[in-house]
């Protein structure tokens, strides 16, 4: 199984960034995590980050024809703005799963609002990196149920 992990702007600032909101843990030890968390759940993955909605969007078209079997998605701030997102998941067709570090329902008003939500089968919130742990073991679950014509997770 091949996942990929796109992460939004701004995470490459993991570490330096809202310590007290998002930890001090750098973008390269997440990487790092979810690399061996996807490791022991035998999937393998791709990680990806850009600060450019139509990098992100790009890249979930390019998962359509290259063999990805889902998406873990922490679109960032994208989450609140960006319709452009949903409508490339929606489009591929493929399982995805969102998360966020913090938990975005007990933060800024404007953050309750996620328009990736709908487009995705499962939303993971304020678990920090374990979030992207559960969402790799969420999709693999989904894909395997699928394959065995089960219901989602
Ligand atoms: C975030 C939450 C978003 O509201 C914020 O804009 C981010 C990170 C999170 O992982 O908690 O950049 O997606």
């Amino acid at each position: 199984m091949n996942i990929l992990v796109i992460n939004g702007p701004n995470l490459n600032l993991l570490g330096i960034r809202e310590p007290a909101v998002y930890g001090s843990r750098t973008y390269a030890e997440l990487c790092q995590y979810v690399h061996q968390a996807c490791k022991e759940l035998g999937i393998a993955c791709r990680i990806c980050q850009s600060n450019h909605e139509g990098q992100i969007v790009d890249w979930i078209q390019a998962a359509y024809a290259d063999g990805t079997d889902g998406i873990v998605i922490n679109p960032a701030a994208y989450t609140h703005t960006s319709i452009a997102i949903p409508d490339a998941l929606k489009a591929v067709g493929l399982p995805a799963v969102e998360v966020h570090l913090s938990d975005i329902a007990t933060r800024e008003a404007y953050r309750r609002v996620s328009y990736t939500t709908e487009a995705c089968i499962r939303t993971i919130c304020g678990k920090g990196f374990e979030g992207y742990r559960l969402a790799a073991e969420c999709l693999r679950e989904h894909v395997g149920k699928r394959a065995g014509g089960g219901i989602p997770c």
